[in-house]
């Protein structure tokens, strides 16, 4: 007796499996993630890489936590290839557990070009706010930057550090008029939508005459910024204010050889308005140089890896978030090119170019005139 296989029947059968699998996948990951956070948030990775190797007893008098949580938590790691264990077949109670230190690099070291712990962060942030999503989907309203927590400043900013503390000056290095702008005598730089500083910082260790004044809208954000530019020793020639980039006009001092939006233009309500306030403190020959989500030129579905990251990230937090002021362009994370064009020209931009800077997630537009 012959089977006949239909290819339709097989095609489905395939498909429903591929995403039960991928969903069960999905689960694993992101309870693995927020195990991650919760050795960050406890410090339990740092008690294992100032301390070397543990036992459950001797992570729980280091770190602080009970003893019976020390044994999962470490027992999870483990099991999920976080960290190593010396001798799996000893019992709970002597096994000592290891953190890789190339495992300590992507947690723990925040400028580490492969630093990746910030990923976690955001789970922290998503749990502060998650369940008010349903609401505000059928209300329609938004959801302020600040309630998104502490977890959201730092899983944004650790993520954006090791690019600016690594690979800033190698940008710029790539478009020499902009260079020569920003080591020119006297220059300044405005840094809009600043975050909690790590743009602004770099700038300022990258070019040692440029003078930075960082903004953002986050109350929040400029007081960690104005801490880590002391830390930093840069606080004499970068300077935080709270002002909406919107609002700016009426703050500004002007004579801006540049101005910088490293992704937060998408998180604008009014990005024209923005932009038009950011042009008139420009000096004569000055330019606003945009970092934002490298997205396809127009929708595609599937998209790729980083369509996808710009999506997870949108439906919850930035289209929200510009969305609870009100007008609002509502434009969400998915910032596409032709977007960005209307917009400077809306703003009053004669030219917007695309420099030839390479990054993973951003394209860099130049706006001038
Ligand atoms: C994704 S974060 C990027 C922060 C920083 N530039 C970085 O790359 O790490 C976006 C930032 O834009 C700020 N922001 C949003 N709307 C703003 C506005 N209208 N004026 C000033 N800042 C704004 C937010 O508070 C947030 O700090």
């Amino acid at each position: 007796m012959t089977t006949t296989i239909d290819p339709a029947a097989a095609d489905e059968a395939g498909r429903r499996d591929a995403l039960a699998d991928r969903l069960l996948k999905s689960m694993i990951g992101s309870a693995e993630l927020a195990s991650v956070w919760l050795g960050l948030r406890l410090h339990l990775y740092e008690a294992l890489r100032k301390g070397g190797p543990a036992t459950m007893a001797e992570l729980s008098a280091r770190a602080g936590i009970d003893a019976r949580y020390a044994r999962e938590w470490l027992e999870q790691q483990a099991v999920a290839g976080l960290l190593d264990v010396e001798d799996v077949a000893a019992d709970a109670g002597t096994r000592r557990y290891r953190l890789p230190e190339a495992h300590a690099d992507v947690l723990l070291d925040a400028d580490n070009p492969a630093h990746a712990g910030a990923t976690a962060y955001w789970i922290g942030s998503l749990a502060e706010v998650l369940h008010r999503v349903p609401g505000i989907y059928r209300s329609g309203e938004g959801l302020p930057y600040p309630e998104y927590g502490a977890d959201c400043r730092l899983a944004i900013a650790n993520f954006n550090r090791p690019m600016f503390v690594n690979d800033l000056a190698g940008w710029f290095a790539a478009v020499p008029e902009l260079e020569a702008r920003l080591e020119a005598e006297g220059a300044r730089a405005l840094d809009v939508g600043c975050g909690i500083g790590w743009s602004s910082i770099s700038l300022a260790k990258a070019f040692p005459s440029l003078r930075v004044d960082g903004i953002d809208s986050d109350e929040a954000s400029i007081t960690e910024a104005q801490r880590l530019a002391a830390e930093a020793g840069v606080a004499d020639r970068v300077r935080f204010r709270v002002v909406d980039a919107a609002e700016l006009g009426a703050a500004g001092e002007g004579g801006y050889a540049a101005a910088f939006i490293f992704e937060a233009l998408h998180d604008m309500a009014r990005p024209v308005e923005a932009l038009e306030a950011v042009r008139a403190l420009l000096a004569a020959d000055g330019v606003v140089i945009v970092a934002d989500e490298k997205v396809a030129e127009t929708f595609t579905a599937p998209g790729d890896e980083v369509e996808r990251l710009n999506f997870a990230f949108s439906w919850w937090h930035c289209l929200p978030a510009s969305r609870a002021e009100t007008p609002s362009v509502a434009s969400g994370t998915a910032l596409r090119p032709a977007t960005v064009r209307e917009w400077s020209e809306a703003a009053g931009f004669a030219s917007l170019r695309v420099l030839p800077v390479d990054h993973l997630f951003w394209r860099f537009y130049q706006l001038a005139g």
